[in-house]
């Protein structure tokens, strides 16, 4: 079984280091879940770590391979993609234009075709609007394509930054679900979740970030509930 590994990572933009030394582990068929106050380095962490951002020290692992610094095409090719906030579609392509480019790493057209032609006998609601502008979804149906096209490279770990944000309540649960739902394939998760509510009873394991730096690892049972959460982000 494949592991995720991140260490001591440090990052920023420009000369401004935003994530000041972070180590996490997430583990395949699991749900690892990252929660933090706005603003914290959430994000900038989860792109060191699929390689759309540069790690400036450290260094992050998947199985035994080095994957930081190296192109995201390459990273996608070790098995691991990242769903960007919003899901990331090209709102003017097509629904299956953009399941296309979810297979840019992959040279074997036929082969894209038939993972896309399966991916879209699970998710029907797409099927019926592959030839639609991605903009014109539903955002529940948005977040179904962003993680469909997630899946046609078939990745061992999937990055999630914040995939219920702006979904109306019911579509959260769905959409937590179709995520624990991958979990039963082996695939590994690593999310970025503000609803916490719904994501701690889906987490495997959970880490929570205060400015930069990592405040706190444990398992949802280690927290009684939402509130503590909350006084673990003040310093409690
Ligand atoms: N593209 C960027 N350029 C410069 N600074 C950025 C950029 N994106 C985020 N930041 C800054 O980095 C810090 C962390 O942001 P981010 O990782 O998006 O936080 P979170 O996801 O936890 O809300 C913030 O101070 C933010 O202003
Ligand atoms: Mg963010």
């Amino acid at each position: 079984m494949s592991r995720l590994e991140a260490k001591d990572v440090i990052t920023g933009y420009g000369k401004h280091e935003v994530v000041h030394g972070v180590s996490l582990e997430a583990a395949a068929g699991a749900i690892t879940c990252i929660f933090g106050p706005n603003g914290c380095g959430k994000s900038t962490f989860l792109k060191a770590v699929a390689g759309a951002l540069p790690a400036w020290e450290g260094s992050v692992r998947l199985g035994d391979r080095e994957i930081s610094n190296r192109p995201v095409h390459e990273v996608v090719r070790e098995g691991l993609v990242m769903m960007p906030q919003g899901g990331g579609a090209f709102p003017r392509l097509t629904v299956m234009e953009n399941l296309r480019m979810g297979g840019h790493a992959i040279a074997d057209a036929r082969l894209v075709e038939s993972r896309i032609e399966a991916l879209l006998a699970e998710y029907p609601s797409l099927a019926r609007r592959t030839g639609v502008a991605a903009g014109s979804l539903s955002g529940g149906e948005q977040m179904m394509l962003a993680l469909a096209r997630a899946l046609v490279s078939e990745p061992r770990f999937i990055l999630l930054d914040e995939p219920s944000a702006g979904l109306s309540p019911a579509l959260v649960g769905e959409t937590l679900e179709r995520v624990r739902e991958l979990t039963r394939r082996g695939i590994g998760i690593l999310m970025v979740e503000q609803n916490i509510r719904e994501a701690l009873p889906i987490a495997d394991k959970i880490y929570i970030l205060t400015a930069g730096e990592k405040r706190f690892e444990g398992t949802p049972a280690d927290v009684r509930d939402d509130a503590q959460l909350m006084s673990i982000y003040m310093g409690g």
